[in-house]
């Protein structure tokens, strides 16, 4: 059985989880309305990774048998001055996400709640994944800069990404 403070951690991550994928959805809409659905379309599977996430605890939180009760989802930010500052806001929300992970393994860790502690693990190593790929998109558009070729090759490009269901979820 999970505790308190351990059930209300895991709700509240599967909140954000939710939020995260309404962030990527929001900067999925902005790249569709610049014309960019490459990118548009990179961020639409961020969010369907996003809401793999809030099902990958959800799954989590019925196998330790805590009821899940949807929070409502804050708004997501809508509007950007460009394609580098969707990117970078998407970073910078990985961050948050990461310290937020951090701190239920902590929670774990205290508590010697090892179950939680090795199901937190997979966020923890895809948390370093995620920031990297960032990232590494941002170097991308720092290099091709104001250069409409160079954008437009780069959006063909991002545009190629394909969603992956996660292991956890197969069969659920
Ligand atoms: Fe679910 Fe991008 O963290």
């Amino acid at each position: 059985m999970l505790s308190t403070a351990m059930q209300a951690a895991l709700l509240k991550q599967l909140n954000h989880e939710f939020f995260s994928s309404y962030v990527y959805l929001a900067m999925a809409a902005w790249c569709e309305d610049k014309g960019v659905r490459g990118f548009g379309r990179w961020m639409r599977i961020q969010a369907q990774e996003e809401m793999a996430h809030a099902m990958i605890i959800y799954r989590y939180l019925g196998d330790r048998d805590c009821r899940v009760i949807l929070d409502t989802i804050q708004k997501p930010e809508a509007d950007f001055g460009s394609i580098m500052e969707v990117f970078r806001a998407a970073l910078e929300h990985e961050r948050q996400v990461s310290r937020s992970f951090a701190s239920i393994a902590a929670l774990a860790q205290d508590e010697r709640d090892f179950a939680t502690g090795n199901f937190v693990q997979f966020f923890i190593d895809e948390q370093v994944e995620e920031e990297a790929s960032f990232r590494d998109l941002i170097d991308q558009l720092k290099l091709v800069g104001d250069h409409g070729h160079a954008i437009f090759m780069l959006d063909r490009e991002f545009g190629q990404r394909q969603f992956v269901l996660p292991a956890q979820l197969q069969n659920f």
